[in-house]
């Protein structure tokens, strides 16, 4: 019976939203509830030929049987909410906490019109700079301020808190990645808040020694959208020839990609508390191991990069993701 975090180690989308929705099947979780700064987080779900990017709903809605959450950390913007909730069709299961804070039409326009946030940062321009800052400064709606969420809304961190108590296995999911993290991260080319586990953890209402696992995402070739700084960025023509293009799931932006940065990820797993490491891609590290599912069939080349990954990193790699979709995964969780 566990409280897990799963976080993103380097700059977003290592493939948390598959990890969450692999782990989520796997260990039956009562609740998944979402941490992180808002909608400028777009987490990419393939089951079979559907692809879902969500920004607002938590990416573990794949798994039926949870009730799912949005912490009151977390940032709600009502039309995203809404559109999801509808697309979906999860609106009898998720919940909002009454204290998150509201994303208004405004802090929306100041973002995208702001130089210093829409260019210099590169920022999504979904509003979460502006309305975080408007919390800080206490002018901020909540989400019991607003009608239309009434029916949604909850006490998140008690009803962790209890199913916690009672045994059941909880998830709490976190957006970005450390690198874009506003303590931790590259500032001032950072997001408008920490993004690592602690801060997951509180921002659903979950204090420190509730906490069993934390399992920290990387991807074998990281990824940055965005301005700012990239140590390990390839040239696009190396990047190209490898095969490697990928696009935002919020801005549809080209994102930048890099080679392997080991020093960054012993780094991110120490502030992140990591108990397990999960890496995404090992397809892109070679072919032939696109969708297997069993470690032993992995290639020499893909487990000599497991062994150097988890020699930098410093903790066990226990779950790797071998392609795009939900059951393209081996899952090593039990044996370590
Ligand atoms: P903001 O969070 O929209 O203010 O954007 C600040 C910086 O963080 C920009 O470089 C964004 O591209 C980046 N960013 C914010 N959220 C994500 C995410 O979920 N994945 C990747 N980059 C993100
Ligand atoms: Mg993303």
């Amino acid at each position: 019976m566990t409280c897990t975090i799963i976080v993103g180690g380097f700059f977003g989308d290592e493939g948390k939203g598959k990890i969450v929705a692999h782990i989520a099947h796997q260990d039956r979780p009562t609740i998944i509830s979402r941490g992180g700064v808002g909608p400028n987080a777009g987490h990419t779900v393939i089951v079979g030929d559907k692809e879902y990017g969500v920004r607002m709903v938590p990416s573990g809605f794949l798994y039926p049987d949870a009730r799912l959450m949005i912490g009151t950390g977390v940032l709600v913007d009502p039309r995203v909410f809404k559109h999801e909730v509808e697309m979906l069709g999860v609106g009898d299961r998720i919940f909002i906490d009454s204290r998150c804070s509201i994303i208004d039409e405004e802090h929306i326009a100041r973002d995208k019109s702001s130089d210093h946030l829409a260019k210099t940062i590169g920022s999504t321009g979904s509003g979460c700079g502006p309305a975080n800052s408007d919390r800080v400064l206490r002018t901020a709606r909540q989400a019991k301020d607003l009608p239309e969420l009434s029916r949604y809304l909850t006490d998140v961190p008690m009803e962790l808190n209890t199913a916690i108590k009672r045994g059941e296995n909880v998830l709490l999911e976190g957006t970005q990645g450390f690198g874009i993290s506003l303590y931790y991260g590259t500032y001032p080319f950072v997001t408008s808040k920490d993004t690592s586990a602690s801060q997951i953890a509180a921002d659903n209402g979950v204090g420190p020694t509730r906490i069993d696992d934390v399992v920290v995402v990387f991807k074998a070739y990281p990824t940055r959208v965005g301005e700012g700084p990239f140590l390990t960025e390839m040239d696009r023509s190396v990047s190209d020839r490898l095969g490697i293009q990928e696009f935002g799931t919020v801005t549809h932006r080209q994102r930048r990609i890099g080679q392997w940065d080991g020093d960054m990820a012993r780094y991110s797993a120490m502030i992140n508390g990591c108990t397990q490491v999960a890496i995404t891609g090992i397809d892109r590290v070679d072919k032939d191991c696109f969708g297997v599912t069993e470690y032993e069939k992995l290639s020499r080349k893909a487990r000599e990069f497991l062994k150097m990954a988890e020699d930098d990193i410093g903790y066990p790699i226990t779950l790797i993701s071998t392609g795009p979709e939900v059951s393209q995964i081996i899952d090593i969780r039990e044996r370590r």
